[in-house]
């Protein structure tokens, strides 16, 4: 018999968590969404037409946009990933209209993810973000939260930025990551914040592999 499931991995920027959702949505044949991805869209379409991602309405417009003319293009733009846009995004993102039209298209591809054609033990989705175990998915069958020290995320995506040839420094990136974490936590609306319920890991001193198979083990667990 197939079983229905919902899998929520939260937590902050460079921590892991897309890596892990990735390779877990492999694993157990699951659909898997980028809630970040979405909001970087927001925020992409934001300063593409030269608006401020500080002003609410012009956040709740792109929004709207979004919602109306989302693609998977649209989330697999590396244009998404630049630190300008990664900025807006945790500006625009703080907006309680925002957050509730993005959770609304979340929570309908949560609930009708695409069918995998192959009989499988699970169908559903994974997503990973700040807020799915709280908010997006309260009833998701398993909740993590991967966390790592800020300036173990910093040197990560230190590393990243100059393998892509970007010029920057460690302190800089850090100093960055410290500014946007401040942002996601301090927010009114669905603050970066782990669910009662989530089981935490620090990759910290953890390789992805390490960290996969732990999660692995969990999910088996918690859904045998
Ligand atoms: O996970 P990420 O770095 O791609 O997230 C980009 C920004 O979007 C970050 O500032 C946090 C915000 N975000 C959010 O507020 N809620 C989510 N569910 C996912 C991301």
């Amino acid at each position: 018999m197939t079983q229905f499931i919902t899998i929520a991995v939260d937590g902050p920027a460079a921590s892991g968590k897309g890596t892990l959702a990735r390779r877990l949505a492999e694993q157990f044949h699951l659909f898997y969404l980028d809630s970040g991805a979405v909001y970087r869209a927001v925020a992409k379409r934001i300063l593409d037409l030269e608006k401020n991602p500080d002003n609410p309405e012009d956040a709740l417009s792109a929004a709207l946009y979004v919602r109306d003319h989302l693609t998977s293009e649209m989330i697999a733009d590396p244009a998404i990933r630049s630190d300008s846009v990664a900025d807006a995004t945790s500006r625009s993102s703080r907006f309680p209209a925002v957050r509730e039209i993005i959770t609304g298209i979340l929570q309908f591809y949560t609930n009708h993810p695409p069918v995998n054609q192959h009989h499988k033990p699970f169908q559903g989705s994974i997503l990973d973000g700040r807020d799915i175990g709280t908010v997006v998915c309260p009833n998701a069958n398993v909740k993590l939260f991967i966390t790592a020290s800020p300036q173990i995320r910093a040197e990560r995506r230190f590393k990243e930025l100059s393998a892509r040839g970007i010029v920057t420094t460690y302190e800089t990136v850090l100093q960055d990551m410290l500014d946007r974490d401040a942002r996601d936590n301090g927010r009114e609306v669905s603050p970066s914040k782990p669910a009662p319920d989530a089981v935490h890991f620090d990759t910290s001193h953890m390789d992805s592999d390490h960290v996969f198979e732990k999660a692995v083990e969990l999910i088996r667990q918690k859904l045998s």
